[in-house]
């Protein structure tokens, strides 16, 4: 098939991820020619309207998928696991938001603009990043193209959308209580939002690390296609309710100014730079929510390291994170015919 309008599923459709694959399918146009929403058995039967019509979400299962040519796919990682192999072979092309394949080396890790070529390797199969790895790489991409990465420290402070609908409706509880009782429950330690930050997102391996700072570190590598590159992560957890911010300690091969670095970032293309410290001006998580840009600021070299330079980073996790780039790879999908049904 070529440019022909898809067949669209969405896998996880009643989601935080899900509810904004529609928002930018529709502001972006997307062409298709039918629309499938999948959830579990919880939202089975829920009308959704999009684009002035009534679609019912429907129980996913293994049978869901004939006739569709693209999946996207936000519903958790096991989920993934269970229902992508079938939706492949029904003939789709699934772009999964979830950590079950993005180290898989057979399937495509992909931000769109910064690794568009790897998505013509793909077999049925193409990963979104990390939303926290997302919004790192065309900064680190446009900065490793004007002077090699060296060494590369990122401390995360990432809002609780990152973790779901169920978290931002917790937060919204705990903060509640917490005004009103001086105090509240959590269901876990690391799940205490409200008032607080939590240096615990993921589960803690054996080696002290957090499979979120793992996920931020391998995957940059495969992305970059740096596999040696010296990168480490402490992820955070902030009561915010959208966009991720990561405050970035850059060490460079070579020496380079800081107009140098300011163009390379202009010129990559998705990359803002609000960086007035004077005025006052740097980016925030309460003003970028809902944009499409990663925002950088608070350039500045790093005195106690030669040819380093801090940065601070702040985007939409929900978009560029998950959302945008699950639907800009599905638009080159498109656009490029790597779909893998050929319909008349
Ligand atoms: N949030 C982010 O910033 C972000 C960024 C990048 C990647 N991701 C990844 O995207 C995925 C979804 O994240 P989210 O934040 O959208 O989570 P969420 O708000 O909790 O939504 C989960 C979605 O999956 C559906 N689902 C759950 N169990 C299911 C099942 N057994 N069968 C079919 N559908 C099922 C849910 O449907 P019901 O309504 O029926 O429960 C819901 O639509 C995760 O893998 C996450 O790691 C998230």
């Amino acid at each position: 098939m070529s440019k022909q309008k898809p067949n669209l599923a969405i896998l996880g459709a009643t989601g935080n991820v899900g509810r904004k694959f529609l928002e930018i399918l529709e502001e972006r146009d997307f062409p298709f020619e039918s629309l499938k929403l999948l959830a579990s058995e919880k939202s089975a039967g829920a009308k959704v309207k999009f684009k002035g019509k009534e679609y019912t979400v429907e129980l996913a299962t293994k049978n869901s998928f004939n006739g569709i040519d693209i999946v996207l796919a936000s519903a958790g990682g096991s989920i993934s696991k269970e229902l992508v192999p079938h939706a492949v072979n029904a003939g789709a092309v699934v772009i999964d938001n979830s950590s079950a394949y993005r180290m898989d080396p057979d399937v495509p890790l992909v931000i769109a603009g910064v690794n568009n070529t790897d998505l013509k390797k793909h077999k049925g199969i193409i990963a979104n990043p990390n939303c926290t790895t997302a919004q790192l790489m065309p900064p680190l991409k446009a900065l490793h193209n004007l002077a090699g990465l060296k060494r590369v420290v990122i401390s995360t402070y990432q809002s609780v959308s990152g973790a779901g609908k169920a978290a931002m409706d917790e937060l919204q509880e705990q903060s509640k209580e917490h005004l009103s009782k001086g105090t509240y429950n959590s269901k876990a330690v690391n799940k205490k939002f409200a008032f607080n930050v939590v240096p615990h997102i993921d589960v803690f391996s054996e080696d002290g690390y957090t499979k979120e700072e793992i996920k931020v570190i391998n995957e940059s590598r495969k992305i970059l296609d740096l596999p040696n590159l010296k990168i480490t992560c402490t992820a955070v957890r902030v009561p915010v309710y959208i966009c991720h911010s990561e405050s970035v300690n850059v060490e460079f091969e070579k020496s380079v100014t800081r107009d140098e670095i300011i163009n390379a970032l202009k010129k990559f293309g998705d990359i803002e730079i609000i960086d007035d410290p004077k005025d006052s001006k740097y980016p925030m998580p309460i003003d970028i929510a809902g944009k499409d840009p990663v925002y950088v600021g608070r350039i500045r070299p790093d005195k106690s390291c030669p040819n380093a330079y801090n940065f601070w980073i702040v985007a939409d996790n929900l978009r560029i994170g998950a959302a945008l780039n699950t639907i800009k790879i599905a638009e080159i999908v498109v656009k490029d015919s790597l779909l893998l049904t050929k319909r008349s």
